[in-house]
């Protein structure tokens, strides 16, 4: 007989249950050394020495849902990175890769084993490359972090693109009512999905984050049966592309 092998029942990835279980673990983890760094408002030249309120949840999530495996997009100064490994421990098949556009985390993550840091946008094929060779053992995690430019088009791109390759067991958003855009973009990506998997954890623990702001959650069960395949990007180097691009400008080659 035929078995069903869609999405499966949202039996222990209620969304609601699991922000209870990491706020509860989050009590147990002290964080209060990992500083913001710099801060994105007022002047963007202040240093926030204690942590965003966030960060708890994140190391409470990590620890309560035995999470190993994780991809965050954005690291500013690894706030929420360092948050994160402090809940994973040193096991040695855990993986933090946490990617940004600067390189302002390089004096906080240096030399952390288990955190890999890619410089560059995450939403071009070069980095995206790079992230997947950084999980090449397997394209399977348990968190997607997604806190990056907090608009529309980049955050969505993200979302997709990393979502699907990597996919990940569960899903969290910054920012999902900072501006209209983030509530349009928690709007696009919750949409088809059930509504107890997804999850503003600020209504339910305004301590995370304020109601204003917003952290989405999304619990995603089918990625659960997605198989785990090692698989390697091949890598072209950039000699040979910019040889194949320029005979693609003068006809020599077809694109492709
Ligand atoms: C709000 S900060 C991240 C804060 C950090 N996750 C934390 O919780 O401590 C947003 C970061 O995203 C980075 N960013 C924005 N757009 C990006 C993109 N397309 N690719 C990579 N990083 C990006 C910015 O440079 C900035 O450092």
């Amino acid at each position: 007989m035929h078995q069903a092998t869609g999405p499966q029942p949202t039996q222990g990835w209620d969304a609601a249950q699991i922000a209870e279980q990491a706020w509860r673990a989050a009590q147990a983890i002290d964080v209060g050394d990992i500083g913001y760094g710099r801060v994105h408002w007022g002047d963007h030249r202040s240093h926030k020495t204690t942590p965003a309120p966030y960060y708890r949840f994140l190391a409470g999530l990590t620890a309560s849902q035995s999470i190993k495996r994780v991809c965050e997009i954005g690291t500013h100064s690894g706030g929420a990175t360092r948050a994160i490994h402090r809940a994973l421990g040193e096991p040695s098949d855990s993986r933090i890769v946490t990617i940004d556009v600067t390189r302002e985390s390089d004096k906080h993550l240096s030399g952390i084993q288990n955190i890999t840091k890619i410089v560059g946008d995450a939403t071009t094929e070069k980095t995206f490359r790079r992230t997947l060779n950084a999980f090449a053992d397997r394209h399977k995690i348990d968190l997607l972090f997604i806190d990056g430019g907090h608009r529309y088009v980049p955050e969505l791109l993200a979302f997709s693109i990393y979502t699907q390759a990597l996919s990940p067991r569960l899903v969290v958003i910054d920012d999902i009512n900072l501006n209209e855009q983030m509530r349009l973009l928690w709007e696009k990506v919750t949409a088809s999905r059930p509504a107890a998997l997804t999850l503003d954890v600020a209504t339910l623990f305004p301590d995370v984050r304020k109601p204003s702001v917003g952290f989405g959650l999304i619990a995603l069960p089918e990625n659960d049966q997605i198989p785990e395949r090692r698989y390697e990007i091949p890598v072209t180097s950039p000699w040979k592309r910019r040889i194949r691009n320029a005979a693609r400008s003068v006809g020599w080659l077809y694109p492709r």
